[in-house]
Parts: C-alpha cells; structure tokens; sequence
C-alpha cells in the first residue's frame, strides 16, 4: 500500500506572454515534509496555486486520495483538506483576526453570524497554537509576523491533509520560527503531507524529508532529502554550479568619512552607539533576534525616534525627525519587511521603478528624468535577472522574489549618499543573490556608503569590510571582517566577549 496522499502530473500553466509551468509533476505522501526548491520564478507558488484552486491548469491531472480532482476556489480546496499558507499575506486588512480566520464560513445563528461564537473558536485556535494575539484585533493594527501566524492559524482551522506553506518564515523571528517548526514536527507526526517552500538551506535540512527541484517552470528531479547535498541542489537548480557564493570585492576603503554616529541612542531600546562608514566600505551589523539591529535602522532612517545622537554625512550634521528628512539628507533604507513598505502591486514594474515619490515620505525626490529613469530601470531588470516578459507587467504578477528585487531597484535610482540594506538576500534565490552581492559590492566602489544588515554569517563574512556585532541594543564588538570568523562573531552575539565590557543595564 502507498502511502502517496497527492499527485500532480504534466501540469501545464501559462499566463500572457509566460510560460509559468511545463509538464510539471510531483508527489506527496502522508506524513513528510516536501521541500519544492527553485529560482525566483520557478513556478513554485504557481504550481501550488494550481492545486489550491487559485489558478486552473492549462493541462495536466492532480490524483488527491485516489481521485482525480479540480478545485474551482480556495475554500473548495480547504473544505477537501488542502490548505495554504500565501507567500503574499493573504488577509484582508480592515477585519479582525476572528473574521479573518472564519471568512466565508462564519457559524451564524438564526441567519446572522454569531460572533461570540466566532471570536470563541478563534480564540482557542489562537491558544492551541500560542499565538499572542485577540480574535478581535484588526488585521492591519498587527506586525507582519503576527500577520504570518494568524495566516498559519487560519490554514490549520480546516481539517487539514495537505498543508502548504509558502515561504511562512520570511517575517517570523526565530523564536517564531522554532515554534513553527515545532508545529511542523507535531503535524507531520499527524500524518499530514506539508509542502514547505524556501530559500533558506538552514530551515529546509531541518525539516525537510523530501524535496522536488524546478528550473524555469519545469520539473528538474526529486530526491530522498539526506541523499542530495546542497550544493548538488544549487546547481540543480540553476542549471550550473556556483563555486563562488560571493563576488570577488573590487573596492578597499578609504580613509574618507562618509557617515559618522556619535552617541545615538534610543531609550529601552538601543544603549548609545557610535561607529564610522568610509567610502567604499560594506559594513555589517549582525546579531540574534533581539539585538535591535532593525531598530537602529530604523532611528537613523527617522522612522523611530532616536533620543539623542549626532549624525553626519560628509562631514555636515545632519538632523532627522522623519524619513523624509533622512531621504532629503541622502539616506536610503530598505527595509526587512518590503512586501508591506516601499512596493505598490497594482502598479507596474516601470511604474514602481519610476515613480517619484516613495510612500507617504518621498514626494521630495523627483528630479530625475523619466526616459533616464526608464533605460535604468531596464537595465536593472535584465541584471538581476527580473523574471517578466515586459516591464509593463503588475508587480502583482511577479513571484515573490522577483518583488523583492523591483524594490531594490526602486530605491537604487535615487542617488542615495549611504544606503542601509536589511536583510537584503532574504527570499531571494542563490543566482540572484549572487547579483545583489554584486550591486552592493558597485555602490561601495561608486562612492556610496553601504551597511548591510544581515543574520546570514556567510553573508556578512564573504560581502562585508568590517562587522559590527550588536546584543540586544548593545555595541558588543566591532571587527575587521578579514581578521575574525564565524565562532569568533557568535561570541560576541551571545556575549561571551565583549569589547565594550558593558556592565550598566540598558534604561528602560
Ligand atoms: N498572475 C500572474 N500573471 C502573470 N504572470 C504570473 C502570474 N503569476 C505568476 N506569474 C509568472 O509565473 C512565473 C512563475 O512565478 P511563481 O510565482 O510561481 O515563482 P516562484 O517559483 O514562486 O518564485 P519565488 O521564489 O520568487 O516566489 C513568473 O515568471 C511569474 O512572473
Ligand atoms: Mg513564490
């Protein structure tokens, strides 16, 4: 007897102008976890859109318990055991988390909905999975994480099979991402078949049982998880090998100021800082969850406030009450959660790209040439490799890591004098990766000051000149990049070492 739940075979899906899936097969048994593994631009939300009832195939058959099936809507899917969890939140943002859950299958009582009821099953849905949140939060009041979990508490309220989850760890902190897996673990003891799409290597060796490669909209192999090294998956992948994760750095840097931080501090938050960025320089900032490394970010950019601290770029002082002061005075910052900030998906790529103003805080800018602006923006796409057939096409319409990349790009036209990355490479498949690398490895050689946020240490050890280590809101080390190594940043991360010997509690 077989144990195979699911079967999806020679599925063909294509829209205007991209052939997103050809002859696409894979299958699912009960009780693993099945990695689906490809570039941005594989097919891999397609793909799982088709089973869902999201999209319907141009050709092709999915067997479900034996039986041929075809879902004309999500729920259809959710009613039958299939559940997803989006890529791209898929709640609806002026509701609370209750009708959000029960949306379209809210219990009622004589004819109206019953919401004490409603709020109830919520509530003990939210408690079985120890989510912090109330049934009668509205969507949009709630960070992008919690956001994740009410979307994972919503899949799971329907007796579920199939269980897909489409890069559910993009926005979770790892404290949120040990509970998911957790969960991982006591569903697929369930039985349950989970198909789990990512791009981080790390989370997929730790959970994963199966995992089924696409290149180009077109299945590649499928493989035992222990039997397939990484690197063999990457070149699976790609369709060549990469020996070199990082490009070689063309750029040392000077002794030229570009920014300085004196004493920046934000209280309960960030004890002060001070640290210097040269030109052509890339300097890290790493850390665990909890080091408040976004949070930095997030004062020099005016998005929080900074209590006290003095900042200069090219050696004039700066003052910043709001991101528009801090774009007026040449900063950038790409923030982690770019599905929520700095991209509008109704708009085209071009549109996104061009588009004067950032949000609310950037009708400042706009001094660029449109044309100029239009050639830039089509010689970004073809070098970060944007998976479109035009450059009219919706951002909507892209995948999930070619979205990530129009942002990039959005930001890189604005002539910025020191730009702040926050976990640039995360969603982002190897190839392109690789590009990005690239593009800030350019912007530190052109003169812009570059700090890279990131947990990725590889990352950090292979891109960055110096590396500043932070423990919840502390400086604890500040290190030549070429004089340390991995063991060594982690000692400064848990605080084993500290440079800075911090003795005096952080205010509160
Ligand atoms: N609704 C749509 N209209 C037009 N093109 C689409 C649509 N949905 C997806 N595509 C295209 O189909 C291709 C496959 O996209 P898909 O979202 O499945 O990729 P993915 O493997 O999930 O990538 P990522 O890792 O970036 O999320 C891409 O070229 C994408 O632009
Ligand atoms: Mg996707």
């Amino acid at each position: 007897m077989s144990n195979q739940v699911l079967t999806m075979q020679g599925i063909y899906k294509s829209f205007t102008g991209v052939q997103a899936l050809s002859d696409v097969s894979m299958t699912l048994r009960k009780g693993e976890v099945h990695a689906l593994m490809g570039e941005n631009g594989a097919g891999k939300s397609t793909l799982m859109k088709v089973l869902i009832g999201v999209h319907q195939a141009d050709s092709g058959t999915i067997i479900y318990k034996n039986k041929p099936i075809n879902f004309d809507s999500v729920l259809d899917a959710q009613r039958q055991g299939i559940s997803m969890i989006f890529q791209e939140l898929n709640l609806i943002p002026h509701l609370s988390v209750a009708e959000n859950i029960f949306f379209a299958r809210e219990p009622l009582k004589h004819g109206i909905i019953n919401s004490k009821k409603m709020e109830h099953d919520a509530a003990q849905l939210l408690s079985i999975f120890d989510i912090d949140v109330k049934p009668s939060d509205i969507i949009n009041t709630l960070s992008v994480a919690k956001q994740q979990m009410v979307e994972i508490a919503k899949a799971l309220s329907f007796d579920v099979e199939v269980l897909i989850m489409d890069e559910p760890t993009s926005a979770l902190t790892e404290r949120e991402i040990e509970k998911l897996f957790a969960l991982v673990d006591k569903l697929r003891a369930k039985g349950l078949a989970i198909v789990y799409i990512s791009h981080r290597m790390d989370e997929l060796k730790r959970i994963c049982d199966h995992i089924t490669i696409f290149r180009d909209g077109a299945y590649v192999s499928d493989h035992v998880f222990s039997d397939i090294s990484m690197d063999e998956i990457i070149s699976k992948m790609v369709g060549r090998s990469l020996d070199n994760h990082f490009p070689k750095r063309s750029c040392k840097p000077t002794e030229e100021l570009v920014m300085s931080v004196m004493n920046a501090y934000r209280n309960g938050v960030f004890a002060p800082l001070n640290f210097d960025l040269l030109k052509g320089e890339i300097l890290a900032v790493t850390g665990l969850v909890g080091a408040k490394r976004t949070e930095l970010a997030r004062a020099l950019f005016g998005a929080d406030k900074l209590d006290e601290g003095d900042i200069f770029i090219h050696g004039k002082q700066i003052h910043i009450r709001n991101p528009k002061d801090a774009i007026k005075a040449g900063l950038a910052y790409l923030s982690e959660d770019r599905k929520l900030n700095g991209i509008a998906v109704k708009m085209s790529i071009k549109e996104n790209m061009t588009m004067p103003s950032m949000d609310k805080v950037s009708n400042r800018w706009g001094l660029i040439s449109a044309p100029q602006e239009q050639v830039a923006s089509e010689t970004f796409i073809n070098k970060m490799d944007i998976k479109t057939p035009t450059i009219e096409q919706l951002v909507n319409n892209l995948s999930g890591g070619n979205q990530q990349k129009v942002v990039i790009g959005k930001w890189l036209f604005r002539d910025a004098r020191v730009m702040i990355f926050d976990e640039p490479t995360r969603g982002i498949d190897v190839g392109a990766k690789y590009a990005i690398y690239q593009l800030l490895d350019e912007l530190a050689a052109q003169g812009v000051g570059v700090i890279m946020i990131s947990s990725e240490l590889p990352e950090v050890l292979g891109m960055s000149d110096r590396v500043i280590v932070m423990k919840e809101g502390k400086m604890t080390g500040m290190l030549a990049t070429k004089d340390t190594n991995q063991e060594e940043i982690m000692q400064y991360a848990t605080g084993v070492k500290d440079m800075f010997e911090h003795d005096m509690e952080l205010a509160s």
